[in-house]
This record gives structure tokens, C-alpha cells and sequence, in this order.
């Protein structure tokens, strides 16, 4: 509408006054919800061309497009803005368009599709995955779809670091105290035993140290000289030395934690397209800073460690190896970087990361760009804020880390409360409750966390997030789901219905803002794609599951007795349906047929 509108007013500029409005002239928006009219025009800059004052120009081209514009069917002007109303009849031939669309995203929303890469999850074998990994997760895999959605091709990529002193930690711990435990002999999940032994490893190295201080030792000399810690050091070199017996324990005690990782996404409904390892890429990182040294752009120390010097970058002087050689936090993200551009040729690649990071990704962006790899314009730190439970809520077996798994149990426990109270699934057998009430707790976890701005930082509120009347997944589910029920009924009552509104049908005000909002989607998946922001979608899709279910208290749909407002209403209902299903898919929320 809004370019055809354009084109008319151009029109009327021309035939009115003579004059040749550019593009940039014409300014159109939607009305205010406390005004009449669709779309406003803003006045003020055709003054130059009507000599007039913002009222009687307003009246002059409001008056023309209303005469020879059939889609305009009146208009009022207000201060310098010209409000037009649209008329029902180009209201209808728009929605029957969508209904008719089998492609709600419609594939080419961009024009320069790109090829991107996105990093998310990035977890350590020696934790189980938290909740701050959830939010993680989330947004990545939703920012994942959205991008698709807009025709990018889109590479969704982990990588897991999986060498390094804190998983000796976890090894050694094993080895020691273990009993050789496994998760079959205990029925642990792989990731929470090792994690059990990587904490069991902090409190005898705490209390070793401590035993030192007692015996006069500063903080730092006790932390370094306790046996433990030495034992583990040594772990590390013998590790990174090839010793057959250490890598065969960190192989055994990796493959437990993936396998209790996978479980966990797969729960999560996350999944990867490649997953990269730190102790297969940092080598190549060493390759190339010994590389870049050579070249004089890196320089070394006495100690002969290696480093760059960013203060031309505001940046600091960073250690990229240490002098025993070994490699530093940022040496696999160089590696890993040049390695997936050398694979996939991305554009962009976003690092999908919590904002504590963010100064170490300043400094691998200029530490490549120094390098002279001109692609690294293209990285993207997503960086996002953290997430929290309410006070006092769920200590979880490490203390105040929540654990991803008990938290995704405890919200399909809640929903099965929430659910069976409402007394809704009556005929349903158990696997099909199961069934429902994963879904609604997942999607209660989803919505809440997605709906915020990723960049802030939020509470995770479980009761909240299950309200069925609030700005929850649940509520656009059970919207969802009601949906489904009128057109089941619809169908079971042989009520036909089709895309074929009559033009003359008359429309309300609900209707009209429905379709309005419905033909919004596009536009707001867009922008999300965009902003990187797939609040923006949760917020549509709750808007809109907010008007539907106005629209459907305040009118009957099945019992209306005119086919052709009934028909309108039903398609109404369907095309919401389909919607809110494609924008919850975006957040990669399930959305249950009954509930
Ligand atoms: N595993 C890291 C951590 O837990 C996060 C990795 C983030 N990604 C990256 N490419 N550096 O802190």
C-alpha cells in the first residue's frame, strides 16, 4: 500500500501544484492508534510545493486522492497530517493475497542474501551446561532461523572448549577420587559426573591452599604450590605432549560429557550444522601467529613470549602464546576463525557470546585484522546481557549456577500444574499430555527469555513465564490452540470456508487491525533479522495473539449468520493461526494443536 499511496501523491503534487516531489518528500506512516485513518501523511514537506498552509494542503491532496483513488475512502487532517482511511474493499483483495501465500516469510525478503555464520553454546567439558547457556542457546538458534527465513544462508556453529587446565582439573579429580565412576555405573548424565569431579577438585585444591596459608604462604604462592594444582599442571603438559594414558582419559571422560550435552540440546531443541573443537583448531592458531612474527607484526619478549601491541587500536598489548609456547584463550579463536572462513567463505560470522566477553573480541578482530585478513570486518560479537532467577530460587547442585537440565524438568513439571488445574486435556492419553506439557513448559522458557532485548540483562521468572494470560508463551500457544479448535469445529460442522472474501463484505474496526497487524509479519521478521533481535517476533507474535483473542470475544465466528462475514472471520482466524505458528517457529517454540 504504502508505495502505491506514494505513487498517488506524487501524483496529486504534480497535478495539484506543479511540482515534482522526490522520494524522500513523501513520508507516509501508520496512523495512531488515537487518530481515525490508516495511514498519514506528513504534510510539512509539500509546503514548498502547495505555498499553503499544512491544513489547506492537507484538505487539497486528501480531497484528490479520495476522488481518484478508490482505495481511499475518506480522510481528516490534523495539524500537519493528512490521515487517510483505506477502504474495506482494498483491505480485503490485501488479506486474500495472504491467504492465498504459502510462504508466510515470504523467501526473498533480502535482496544481497549473505552467507553467515553463527556461533552459539560454546561450552566447556568440564561444566554442565546453565542457564546462561539456555539464553545462549535460544537466541542463537532463533537468530539462526530468522536469518534463513530472510533467504541468508545460514552455518550454525558450536565450539566446545575441550582442552586446557580447567578440564585436567575435572580428569584428575577422577582419577583420583573417582572409584571409576561412570555414567552408566551411577546413572549420571556424562556432564554432570564430570562436572561433580571438577567441583570435587576446587574444594580439595581450596582446602590445600588454605592449609598452606595457615603455614604462612601468601594467596597467590599457596594457590601455586598446592599439589593438586601442580599435579594438574603436569596433567596439562603431558597432554599436550601426546601421553597415550592421559589422552585416553580425556577421550573417555569427553565422550560422556557430549553425550550428556546432546541430550540436553536435543531437549532444548537446539541443534549444529558443525561443531569445532579447541584442541583440533588452536594449533593452527599457533601456526599462524609464528607465522605473523615472522612478518614483523607480532613481537616477543625476553621470556619469548608473543604478543601484539593494539594501542593503536585503544586496545592494550595482548599475550597471544605464552613463553613455554602454549596457547592462550584467543590462540584457538584465531585458528578457528581462519579456518571457518577458509571453509565457508562466510561474510559475516556472529559470535554468539555473554557481554563479559566482550573486550577479548575487540581485540581477535584486530588482532586479525592486523594479521591482514580483510574478511574480519565481517565478525559480529552478539554480545548478551545475563540472565537470572528471582532471588532465592533454585540452588542448584554447584550453588547459585542454575543447571539447564533440572531447570527445563522443573518447567514441564510446572506446566503439567498450571495445566491439569485449567483441566483442559480431559481425553488425552499420558503420552499425549507428556507431550503437551513439554511443550508448554519449553515454550513458556523460550518466550520469556526471547522477548527481551538480548543485550539487557533479565530474571528468568518460571511462574511468570507460564501465566497463561500474561506476555508468556503459553498465552500465544493457547491462542494458538484455540485457533485450531474453531477450525476443527468448523470442519466437524461441515462449515466450508475459502479465500474468496467477497469485496463487498462489510469490515469492523478489530477486523481491519487484524489485517493490518497480519500483513506486519514480513516487515518484523525483517527487522529482526536485521537488529539481530528476535524479540522483536516474540512481541509481534504476542500483539497479535492479544488482538485475535479480542477479536474472538467480541465477535461469534462460527455462529455468524452471514456466509460471507463468517468466511471472512474464519480465514481471519486460519491466516492468525498460521502466523503466530511460522513466528513461533522463528523462536524455535513448538505450538501444541489442543490444549
Ligand atoms: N567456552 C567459552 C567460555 O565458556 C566461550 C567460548 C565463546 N566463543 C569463542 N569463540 N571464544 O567462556
Amino acid at each position: 500500500m504504502e508505495s502505491i499511496l506514494k505513487e498517488k501523491i506524487r501524483e496529486a503534487v504534480k497535478v495539484l501544484y506543479k511540482g515534482d516531489a522526490a522520494n524522500e518528500l513523501i513520508q507516509i506512516q501508520e496512523t495512531r492508534k488515537d487518530f481515525k485513518g490508516d495511514f498519514t501523511l506528513v504534510v510539512f514537506p509539500l509546503l514548498r510545493f502547495s505555498k499553503n498552509t499544512p491544513e489547506k494542503t492537507g484538505e487539497t491532496i486528501g480531497n484528490y486522492l479520495t476522488a481518484t483513488f478508490p482505495a481511499i475512502k475518506g480522510y481528516n487532517v490534523i495539524k500537519g497530517f493528512l490521515n487517510l482511511e483505506i477502504s474495506d474493499a482494498w483491505w480485503i483483495e490485501n488479506f486474500s493475497k495472504m491467504i492465498s501465500e504459502s510462504n508466510l516469510f515470504g523467501k526473498s525478503l533480502v535482496s544481497n542474501p549473505e552467507t553467515i555464520l553463527i556461533e552459539y553454546s560454546s561450552p566447556n567439558t568440564n561444566k554442565p551446561l546453565h542457564l546462561g547457556h539456555i539464553r545462549n542457546n535460544l537466541i542463537g538458534f532463533s537468530l539462526y532461523r530468522i536469518l534463513s527465513a530472510c533467504g541468508h544462508r545460514v552455518i550454525k556453529t558450536n565450539i566446545v572448549n575441550d582442552r586446557g587446565i580447567h578440564i585436567c582439573k575435572s580428569m584428575l579429580a577422577w582419577q583420583k577420587y573417582g572409584n571409576v565412576e561412570t555414567p552408566e555405573s551411577t546413572g549420571m548424565k556424562g556432564d554432570h559426573l564430570v562436572g561433580k569431579y571438577y567441583v570435587m577438585f576446587e574444594k580439595e585444591y581450596k582446602l590445600q591452599a588454605d592449609e598452606l596459608m595457615k603455614k604462612g604462604l601468601d594467596e597467590d604462592e599457596a594457590r601455586n604450590s598446592a599439589p593438586l594444582m601442580k599435579e594438574a599442571r603436569e596433567m596439562l603438559i603431558k597432554w599436550e605432549a601426546g601421553d597415550k594414558e592421559v589422552l585416553d582419559l580425556w577421550m573417555k571422560m569427553n565422550s560422556w560429557v557430549y553425550a550428556g550435552f546432546d541430550e540436553t540440546y536435543r531437549a532444548l531443541g537446539v541443534d549444529f550444522d558443525e561443531i569445532y573443537y579447541e584442541s583440533e583448531t588452536y594449533q593452527h592458531g599457533k601456526d599462524i601467529i609464528l607465522d605473523a612474527l615472522k612478518k614483523g607484526v607480532l613481537y616477543k619478549k625476553d621470556d619469548s613470549s608473543i604478543w601484539i601491541d593494539l594501542t593503536a587500536d585503544n586496545l592494550d598489548n595482548k599475550l597471544l602464546l605464552r613463553s613455554d609456547g602454549t596457547a592462550v584463550y584467543i590462540t584457538q579463536d584465531i585458528g578457528t576463525a581462519v579456518l571457518r572462513q577458509a571453509k565457508y567463505g562466510f561474510n559475516k560470522c556472529i559470535y554468539v557470546v555473554g557481554n563479559e566477553q566482550n573486550y577479548h573480541f575487540q581485540v581477535l578482530k584486530a588482532v586479525l585484522k592486523r594479521i591482514g585478513y580483510k574478511w574480519s570486518d565481517g565478525l559480529i560479537h552478539f554480545s548478551y546481557g545475563m540472565v537470572e532467577l528471582p532471588e532465592g530460587r533454585m540452588k542448584s547442585r554447584e550453588g547459585t549456577i542454575v543447571d539447564a537440565d533440572d531447570l527445563i524438568n522443573e518447567m514441564k513439571i510446572t506446566a503439567r500444574e498450571v495445566s491439569l488445574e485449567l483441566g483442559k486435556l480431559a481425553d488425552f492419553n499420558e503420552d499425549e499430555k507428556e507431550e503437551v506439557f513439554r511443550k508448554i513448559g519449553l515454550g513458556a522458557l523460550k518466550y520469556f527469555i526471547l522477548k527481551v532485548d538480548p543485550r539487557k540483562n533479565m530474571t528468568f521468572n518460571p511462574a511468570e513465564s507460564i501465566d497463561f494470560n500474561g506476555n508468556t508463551g503459553p498465552f500465544i500457544q493457547y491462542t494458538f490452540a484455540r485457533i485450531k479448535s474453531v477450525l476443527r469445529k468448523a470442519d466437524q460442522t461441515n462449515i466450508k470456508y475459502d479465500n474468496n472474501i467477497l469485496s463487498d463484505t462489510t469490515l469492523g474496526a478489530k477486523e481491519i487491525l487484524l489485517i493490518k497487524l497480519l500483513r506486519n509479519f514480513k516487515i518484523n521478521v525483517s527487522e529482526a533479522a536485521e537488529g539481530y533481535s528476535p524479540a522483536i517476533v516474540a512481541n509481534y507474535c504476542y500483539e497479535l495473539a492479544r488482538e485475535y483473542n479480542q477479536f474472538y470475544h467480541d465477535f461469534s465466528i462460527l455462529g455468524e449468520e452471514n456466509p460471507s462475514i463468517r468466511n471472512l472471520r474464519l480465514a481471519l482466524s486460519e491466516v492468525t493461526g498460521r502466523v503466530l505458528g511460522s513466528g513461533m517457529w522463528l523462536l524455535g517454540i513448538e505450538m501444541p494443536e489442543r490444549m
